[in-house]
């Protein structure tokens, strides 16, 4: 039977790999990597990077496939979301088919830690339980995007004995929640900070760990205007951002 790794490789700072993620991607025969077009070719390039500094063993091949592109939007309802996680299913089964040969291995890289925001272990679920493919599903820890906000602003996403909620961008603009006083945020599109209590603290960064890191902290009421402005500032730069924010119920109340 082969065996399927899904390896994390950090964030953007091509040191936040593990050791055991080097010493997996130097076991594997093939290094599959999802191709998501343009807006994400610098994720892309990243990941090759991450091979060609780490990678020893010269009979390692990547493989690249198309990635059938994740509904956005009013046109992102359950039933799309599922029929597009189908898609993926049958991209990794012709992959795993074709290229492990039975007794392979082969690994899926995870942008950050692949239990965070990452659909790649649950669709090698669905593969799995699909019966045409049968392999042996390791899961390789990385460095999230929060682990590295909090070591890049110094802070505890956790304070003693409390709670620390993560949601997303959608999620937190329905409300703050009031059973936790620290709340990470993700794939937040539209700064939902903007629209609550002033008084929150905000640990805001984009690009967190890479070179074109942007890191922002303060009071929502004093430093949200800045982040919008240098969230929008490294878009229209790059094309595209990636950032997360801690939001912090302050002891001073
Ligand atoms: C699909 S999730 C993947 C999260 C990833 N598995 C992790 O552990 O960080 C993508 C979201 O992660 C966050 N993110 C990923 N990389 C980031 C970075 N370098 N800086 C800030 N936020 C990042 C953003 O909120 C982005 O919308």
């Amino acid at each position: 039977m082969g065996t399927v790794s899904v390896v994390g490789i950090g964030a953007g700072h091509p040191e936040h790999i593990t050791v055991q993620a080097i010493s997996t991607l130097n076991a594997v025969d093939v290094v599959f990597m999802m191709d998501k077009g343009d807006t994400a070719r610098e994720l892309l390039e990243f990941r090759r990077e991450v091979c060609a500094r780490y990678v020893t063993n010269p009979s390692c091949r990547i493989v690249t496939a198309a990635d059938p592109g994740r509904p956005h939007g009013p046109a992102a309802d359950e039933r799309a979301v599922a029929d597009w996680r189908t898609r993926r299913a049958e991209i990794y089964e012709q992959l795993i088919a074709g290229q492990l040969g039975g007794h392979g291995h082969g690994a899926f890289l995870a942008w950050g830690d692949p239990a965070i925001y990452d659909g790649t272990v649950d669709v090698l679920h669905q593969v799995l339980g699909r019966g045409t493919v049968s392999f042996e599903l390791r899961v390789i820890p990385g460095i999230s995007s929060i682990q590295a906000l909090a070591a890049q602003h110094k802070i505890s996403l956790t304070r003693a004995g409390r709670p620390l909620h993560i949601t997303t961008g959608r999620r937190i603009a329905q409300g703050f929640p009031d059973y936790a006083d620290d709340v990470v945020v993700m794939l937040d599109a539209y700064c939902a900070f903007t629209e609550m209590d002033g008084d929150l603290d905000v640990y805001w960064g984009a690009g967190v760990s890479s070179a074109g890191e942007a890191l922002i902290s303060g009071r929502v009421s004093d430093v949200g205007q800045q982040i919008t402005a240098a969230r929008a500032a490294a878009r229209s730069r790059d094309g595209w951002v990636m950032d997360t924010y801690l939001l912090r119920r302050p002891d001073r109340r």
